[in-house]
């Protein structure tokens, strides 16, 4: 039980938390830009001093990118370990026209706190840095061994972690992961996640002549690589919106009746949804519902593409290249290596002559399902029904979190708590993306009851699960 000090603690800071979040949402770490290298190191040793703040032994791991802090604080070997992750960079913030308010002058309206990163990730796991600071100030001490990992290249796909996990096996095992970086279901609807799409994600560059031709001159000699380009991403999909790659399903593992029938049951509100997102219709594989299209089936979506004269008025030319990305949203129990495989191989056997192909894989990482009937996860489902006075339903997320099936495989650990105090239109990626600072409250009041919950839960009676040891070189 989480002693009631420790929520009237939570209840009287929550000004201060808010101005210390506003603080960090004003670093504007963007990961995939070098102009904003400095920022993110400025937001990297922002995090290093809040964890020397609570009395952590905290690390700066410099990596080829972005640094990794790392940090632990040990109460006591015979009780269980939570290891906290999350993600201080954020994406870009344009179009930075569209935002009301600028994306890094975090400002708080009509009860939410709009800025770059708000809900996406620095709001969500800070509020786990506030359940400890309000802990600490009660207890002297926390209710369970801690650790932390706050990466800076989750948005840009986690090159680094998968080393540094590799490396630091040993220290980083623990019994549960706690992870916010998801929303609730909808609004006054908290959940617990225990799906993750995976992701394959492709440039696909077309190379044809030398150089932009006349296409006066030339037109009639040779392949255009817009028209190819267009061609080959055409055939991707069948005309019922199928992927049309060979082999693409073949992993997929159908959704179980109970699955079905939980999703069948969540309230979506087609109109709302439509008027949200500013389309007449939606879209999607006829057999399954909105839910589980958007969650728990495969997806295949060109994110951008590139290529000859798009100024004002007519140039008449043959580019000379064309380029797009394509994205692929995966299922249990798809990889993303394979799939990438099949992608290049359906490609190329649909180019024709007179072009040449470049494939690159940009980004991937593997779907997740997660074990609901474990302890740890009861310990969850307690904890936020403590902090928002509210039971969270299980939902799957549709969105990828690369670093969660490498906790799995190389730290062995399964009870992996993906816990998302956000909502569904935060606006993540989007401008104008804010955190409601409710539910910020209401995560630092599940997280603080969290800590407690999985003491009871992973102890005494309970011990924790064996861990995988031969996986773990401690
Ligand atoms: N917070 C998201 C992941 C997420 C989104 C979880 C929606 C649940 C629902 C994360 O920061 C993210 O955006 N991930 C990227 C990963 C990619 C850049 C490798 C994604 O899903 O596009
Ligand atoms: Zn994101």
């Amino acid at each position: 039980m989480v002693p009631e000090e420790v929520f009237n603690e939570i209840g009287t800071n929550r000004q201060r938390y808010i101005e210390r979040l506003s603080e960090f949402l004003q670093i504007p770490s963007v990961s995939t830009d070098s102009a904003h290298t400095a920022d993110v190191q400025k937001a990297a040793a922002w995090v290093l001093a809040r964890l020397k703040g609570l009395g952590f032994q905290v690390t700066l791991h410099e990596t080829e990118r972005h640094p990794v802090v790392y940090g632990h604080l040990h109460t006591d070997p015979d009780l269980p370990t939570l290891l906290i992750y999350g993600h201080y960079d954020v994406q870009p913030p344009d179009p930075l026209d569209e935002w009301v308010t600028p994306p890094f002058s975090p400002s708080t309206r009509d009860g939410f706190i709009y800025a770059r990163g708000a809900t996406d990730n620095k709001g969500q796991w800070f509020t786990y840095f506030a359940a400890m600071e309000a802990i600490l100030a009660v207890n002297g001490k926390l209710p369970i061994n801690v650790k932390v990992l706050v990466e800076g290249e989750e948005e840009i796909g986690s090159p680094s972690l998968e080393p540094f996990l590799k490396k630091h096996l040993g220290e980083l095992e623990t019994d549960a992961i706690a992870i916010s970086d998801g929303s609730q279901f909808a609004p006054g609807m908290p959940a617990i996640t225990y799906g993750l799409r995976g992701l394959s994600y492709l440039q696909v560059d077309v190379q044809g002549p030398r150089v932009d031709l006349h296409s006066g001159s030339f037109g009639g000699l040779v392949a255009n690589p817009v028209q190819v380009l267009s061609q080959l991403l055409a055939q991707l999909k069948s005309a019922d919106g199928s992927i049309a790659i060979p082999g693409f399903y073949d992993d997929v593992r159908e959704l179980e009746s109970r699955e079905r029938q939980e999703m069948a049951a969540l309230p979506v509100d087609e109109v709302e949804l439509k008027k949200y997102l500013g389309v007449d219709e939606l879209v999607g594989e006829p057999d399954y519902g909105p839910v589980e299209r958007r969650s728990a089936r495969p997806t295949l979506d060109v994110n951008g593409i590139w290529g000859g004269f798009s100024g004002e008025g007519a140039k008449t030319i043959i580019p000379a290249r064309a380029g797009a990305k394509v994205s692929m949203r995966l299922v249990p129990d798809q990889r993303a290596s394979t799939v990438n495989g099949l992608f290049e191989n359906f490609i190329r056997s649909k180019a024709p002559p007179g072009v040449k192909l470049q494939i690159t894989d940009l980004h991937g990482s593997d779907p997740v399902l997660v074990e609901r009937d474990q302890a740890a996860m009861q310990a969850a489902v307690r904890a936020i029904k403590i902090g928002f006075g509210k039971e969270p339903i299980f939902i799957r997320e549709g969105g990828s979190i690369p670093i969660v099936s490498l906790f799995k495989e190389l730290l062995g650990c399964n009870n992996i708590l993906l816990m998302g105090w956000g909502r569904p239109d935060d606006g993540a990626h989007s401008p104008n993306e804010r955190f409601f600072l409710e539910d910020f409250h209401c995560g630092i009041r599940s997280a603080a009851a969290l800590l407690y919950e999985l003491k009871q839960a992973l102890t005494g009676s309970n011990p924790p699960p064996a861990r995988v040891a031969g996986k773990a070189s401690s």
